[in-house]
């Protein structure tokens, strides 16, 4: 009796998994089931994104947990590759950083949506005089990036922010900024970063060594804000999105994805229907203003010798010529 129900059981197991793979039309490859030290109660999406074809993996947790970064990267492979890519050689620095965490949910317990419509919102300068706040409030997810403001530029991008993604050299540190409704995502590009973060949250004395540009010397958000982006996110941004190569010429500095692409990966992962807001990729204008806010101009992303402009061009417009996002800056 006993051998029967388990038998049947088994069956629909393999029922649902052959339907699954059908309905999402991926690549049947087997993954083990990943034991979640996670509350996540959502109901999966079964509407099928158009970008679906892109990814790899479509129901992928974006945050590291305390409790199994290490075994969900060597389920992925990110144990085989450094930052900004993977774990490898810098696992104690991610343990570290991540015993200072409250939490690696992804929504909080009561969200009950399903399939989630977002927008990521870019820093371009095209916002400027653009009065989309309010269609932009109006989406379930809004993501946005390093300190791009809300505050005193809430007609032109809106109030709300779900997720803020940033990193040492590019966060807020006037805690006016805090929303206490944002999730602030680290994007760890060096094993400085998560000693960085470590050493916020524990309060010592902040080495400023090895950053590009001085790190913020404090965190405006709590720990229960705080989660580390799986570096399998920004992988899958520079291989299968941007197709950088894995080995650089010896006399290249190696490129890696802007903060704006790593979150239009992310929010392909986790939404159902992404549009973009703030994005442009411009540069014959060299005087127009490059973000929504301050002064900059375009002048100074021309010269960029850490990211692959060009690269990012030619993914937007195709992203953008295949329907699988739509262009909200659009006149
Ligand atoms: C925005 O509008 C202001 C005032 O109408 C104008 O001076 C400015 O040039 C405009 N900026 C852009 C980028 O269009
Ligand atoms: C945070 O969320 C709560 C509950 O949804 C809401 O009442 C509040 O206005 C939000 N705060 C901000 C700053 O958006
Ligand atoms: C960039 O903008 C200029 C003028 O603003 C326009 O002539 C040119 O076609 C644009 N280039 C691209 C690639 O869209
Ligand atoms: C931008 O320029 C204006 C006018 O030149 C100046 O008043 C303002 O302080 C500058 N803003 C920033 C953020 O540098
Ligand atoms: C940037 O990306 C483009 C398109 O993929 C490629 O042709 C070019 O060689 C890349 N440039 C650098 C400096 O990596
Ligand atoms: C979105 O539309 C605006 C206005 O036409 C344009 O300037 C911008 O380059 C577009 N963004 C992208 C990523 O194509």
């Amino acid at each position: 009796m006993r051998g029967y129900l388990v038998a049947i059981f088994l069956s629909a197991v393999f029922l649902y998994y052959v339907l699954h793979c059908i309905l999402w039309g991926t690549n049947i490859y087997w993954v083990p089931p990943v034991e979640m030290k996670r509350r996540n109660k959502i109901q999966p999406c079964l509407a099928k994104p158009a970008f679906a074809s892109l990814l790899r993996f479509h129901q992928f947790h974006p945050f590291l947990c305390a409790a199994d970064f290490k075994k969900i990267a060597s389920l992925y492979g990110s144990d085989k590759f450094d930052l900004p890519y993977g774990i490898r050689t810098s696992a104690e620095y991610f343990r570290l950083a991540l015993s200072k965490l409250q939490s690696c949910d992804l929504f909080d317990e009561f969200d009950n949506v399903p399939c989630k419509k977002c927008v990521v919102v870019g820093n371009g300068g095209v916002l400027k005089n653009k009065t989309l706040g309010e269609k932009i409030d109006s989406y379930d997810v809004i993501i946005r990036m390093n300190n791009g403001p809300v505050l005193g530029h809430e007609e032109e991008v809106g109030r709300r922010t779900t997720f803020r993604l940033f990193y040492p050299e590019s966060v807020f540190s006037d805690p006016n900024h805090n929303d206490p409704n944002t999730t602030a995502i680290l994007t760890a590009f060096k094993p400085l970063d998560l000693k960085w973060l470590w050493e916020v949250l524990t309060g010592g004395k902040i080495n400023t060594n090895g950053f590009w540009k001085k790190p913020a010397l404090n965190l405006i958000y709590k720990p229960y804000q705080i989660r580390i982006l799986d570096p399998f996110i920004i992988r899958m941004a520079a291989y299968e999105l941007l197709h950088f190569p894995k080995v650089f010429p010896k006399n290249q500095k190696p490129k890696h994805p802007t903060t704006g692409i790593i979150a239009i990966t992310l929010a392909f992962h986790i939404c159902h229907e992404v549009h973009l807001a703030g994005f442009k990729y411009n540069f014959s204008d060299l005087k127009s203003p490059l973000h929504y806010y301050g002064n900059a101009t375009m002048s100074l992303m021309n010269k960029n010798a850490y990211h692959n402009v060009t690269a990012e061009q030619l993914f937007l417009k195709d992203i953008l010529e295949k329907n699988f996002v739509i262009n909200l800056t659009e006149d």
